[in-house]
């Protein structure tokens, strides 16, 4: 290995420094091994605002991978592709599948890709790589693809449909996590894990034969039951994770009480956070 890798959040619900936006979004800036990767680019064009503010160049991209197709995750790939020299995309083909979530009022919202700026996505990167098994990105880094469903209290976290009547639920196959591995296990890093953070966290152990040392991101438990939260806080138990920088869709609930149960592990994750593995 002896190779760092250094994650700055670009874009998160919480503005974390001087100058910095936010938005409901996500977006990671990841430097590993002199690559420079990608993985979601946020809502709107905001993130440009924070990786000019950070001194990142978009011209340096080489990769972008994307955890799902929703639009928190992938609003601003067209931004990014605007000024970036043609990178490699990394993406599960659902994720370019229509998305739709119900409102608690009844009514059904387009959330995921705009269909129109499908084509011209794909006409600006060099490599489309349909990620539907776990694949390599670049040196140690990997994406799962499809995380397989293995924990029935483990739901998508919403009422998703892939269509707007509302009749085809939309259980998210295209979700998938970034990982690595590190002299202290390996660091799991999550777009929305619609997937189920447990599901995903199993799966990257399975895969790597590794214990999991961080994860960090969207855990999708703002809805979730205290049975699963129990489940959630046993399995990060089980697998002995020492740091944990909840964020995004983990809504306040689960993130205060994965603070509180491991205070010590927790991490802020929030615009201009950044995280560094040997
Ligand atoms: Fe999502
Ligand atoms: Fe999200």
């Amino acid at each position: 290995m002896g190779h760092a890798v250094k994650i700055t959040v670009l874009m998160e619900n919480t503005a974390g420094g001087r100058g910095t936006r936010s938005e409901h979004g996500l977006a990671y800036w990841i430097e590993h091994d002199g690559r420079h990767l990608l993985f979601d680019t946020g809502q709107s064009d905001l993130l440009l605002h924070n990786a000019a503010r950070f001194q990142l160049d978009l011209q340096q991209l080489d990769a972008v991978v994307l955890s799902h197709g929703h639009y928190d995750h992938t609003g601003g790939l067209m931004h990014v592709l605007e000024r970036a020299q043609k990178p490699d995309l990394y993406v599960h083909p659902s994720a370019f599948g229509r998305k739709y979530s119900r409102h608690d009022n009844g009514t059904l919202v387009d959330v995921g890709m705009p269909q129109r700026e499908i084509q011209p996505i794909t006409d600006r990167v060099e490599n489309l790589v349909w990620t539907c098994q776990p694949t390599h990105v670049h040196n140690a880094l990997h994406v799962t693809g499809f995380v397989p469903r293995r924990h029935d209290d483990e739901d998508v976290g919403g009422r998703f449909f892939t269509d707007a009547q509302g009749e085809e639920p939309d259980p998210l196959w295209d979700d998938q996590a970034i990982y690595f591995d590190t002299e202290a296990g390996v660091v799991v890093v999550l777009g929305c894990a619609h997937a189920g953070v447990v599901n995903t966290m199993d799966y990257v152990a399975q895969l790597t034969g590794r214990p999991i040392f961080a994860v960090i991101g969207g855990m999708h438990l703002l809805a979730a039951s205290e049975t699963r939260l129990d489940a959630t806080v046993d399995a990060m138990r089980r697998h002995d994770v020492q740091r944990l920088a909840p964020a995004h869709c983990t809504g306040i609930r689960a993130t205060a009480r994965l603070w509180t149960t491991f205070p010590d592990r927790c991490m802020p994750c929030a615009v201009g956070s950044t995280f560094t593995f040997e």
